[in-house]
């Protein structure tokens, strides 16, 4: 059989993985899956801040989900991630790569020195002072990087690559249906939001937004006094009701419409700044993943907010799934979409 991958998203609630094979062919098949919680604090806002804690915990996910592979590729896409436009002079990609530091010291929010760098180039244009292309320029922090590899290492684990989750998403959701066209990917996580335009799964623009469900939570238990297990049930149940909200309750929809408000206007603001600093058209459809995207009534008030259908996104319709994959208790693929587009697309 030919070798298996297995994407690793080290997400701020779990850590999941999808084993595939055929990973970089057109008919992937997802072996295996499986999830880990991580004891509290070893990851804060999807960085890993315990490599001990964190490697032990993929080596009992190892254990207990069977993988049939080592090796893993890693997900980067917390809010100390940059992904901005870039326009460079026309180079062979190596030079430009090479060239980034240069480029971006204005742009960041780190010292050069501590940041890694990647370009994805899209379009070249000929422009009056010479050749240039126009891409993404994406940069993180060192050290969030290597904490990742260096908590894969312990367990054992050999990493062939870390990969922007925004890329990852652009990739798995290519490949479905909802994701054709003019679209907007966006994955609403705990601590993070991934935004991507895509256009026929070319990502055009990619924001990270340092926002995400838990911060619904947190404003909840801050502002009310009430218990985290409380808020996140309450927050579950109610979501954004407009309807027979009961007097009790009124507070707590008060709060959830606050923070989701902003939210809300955060994507619709980022969309409007597309509109008018690309040239992609108008948008076709958002395609919603990530786990705080159930909450009730936001994909209507996202719709109603942008004016764009919103839809939510199937990527395990788009991939085989062998028996062994399916089979795992407790495990819902409606978590699995980064780890699953983490891995595809990865030379086996
Ligand atoms: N049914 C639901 N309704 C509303 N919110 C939900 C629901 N189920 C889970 N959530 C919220 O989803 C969030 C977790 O989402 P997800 O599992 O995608 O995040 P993550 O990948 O662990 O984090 P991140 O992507 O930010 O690193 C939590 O804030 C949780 O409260
Ligand atoms: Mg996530």
């Amino acid at each position: 059989m030919a070798k298996t991958i297995v994407g690793v998203d080290i997400g701020a609630t779990s850590i999941r993985a999808v084993e595939v094979a055929g990973a970089g062919t057109a008919k992937p098949t997802v072996v295996r899956v499986g999830t880990v919680d991580v004891p509290e604090g070893a990851i804060k806002r999807g960085e890993v801040v315990e490599p001990n804690t964190v490697g032990n915990a993929l080596k009992r996910l190892w254990s207990t989900a069977k993988f049939g592979s080592k090796h893993v590729v890693l997900g980067v896409g917390n809010q100390r991630v940059l992904a901005r436009d870039l326009t460079v002079p026309q180079q062979p990609l190596p030079l430009i790569r090479e060239s980034l530091p240069f480029h971006v010291q204005d742009l960041l929010p780190m010292p050069v020195s501590e940041a890694v760098f990647d370009f994805y180039p899209l379009r070249a244009e000929q422009q009056e002072q010479g050749a240039v292309v126009h891409g993404i320029l994406v940069a993180a922090v060192k050290e969030t990087v290597m904490t990742n590899l260096s908590a894969a290492r312990l367990a054992g684990l050999k990493p062939i690559g870390v990969d922007l989750i925004p890329f990852a998403l652009t990739r798995l959701m290519s490949r479905t249906e909802a994701g054709q066209g003019r679209v907007v990917l966006l994955d609403i996580g705990a601590e993070t939001t991934s935004f991507v335009v895509a256009v026929d799964g070319i990502p055009q623009f990619v924001r990270l937004i340092g926002m995400g469900g838990s911060d619904v939570t947190r404003a909840i238990v801050s502002r009310l006094g009430m218990s985290e297990t409380d808020a996140e049930a309450a927050k579950r149940a109610l979501g954004l009701t407009t309807q027979g909200v009961r007097e009790e309750h009124r507070p707590i929809v008060e709060v959830i419409y606050d923070v989701t408000g902003e939210l809300i206007t955060s994507v619709r603001n980022t969309i409007s700044f597309v509109g008018n600093a690309q040239s992609v058209g108008s948008l076709e459809r958002i395609v919603m993943s990530g786990n705080a995207s159930r909450l009730p009534g936001l994909a209507a008030a996202l719709s109603d907010f942008t004016r764009i259908p919103v839809v939510v996104a199937e990527p395990f319709d788009s991939v085989a799934m062998k028996g062994s994959a399916k089979k795992v208790d407790g495990i819902d693929t409606g978590s699995l979409q980064v780890a699953l587009g983490l891995a595809i697309g990865a030379a086996a």
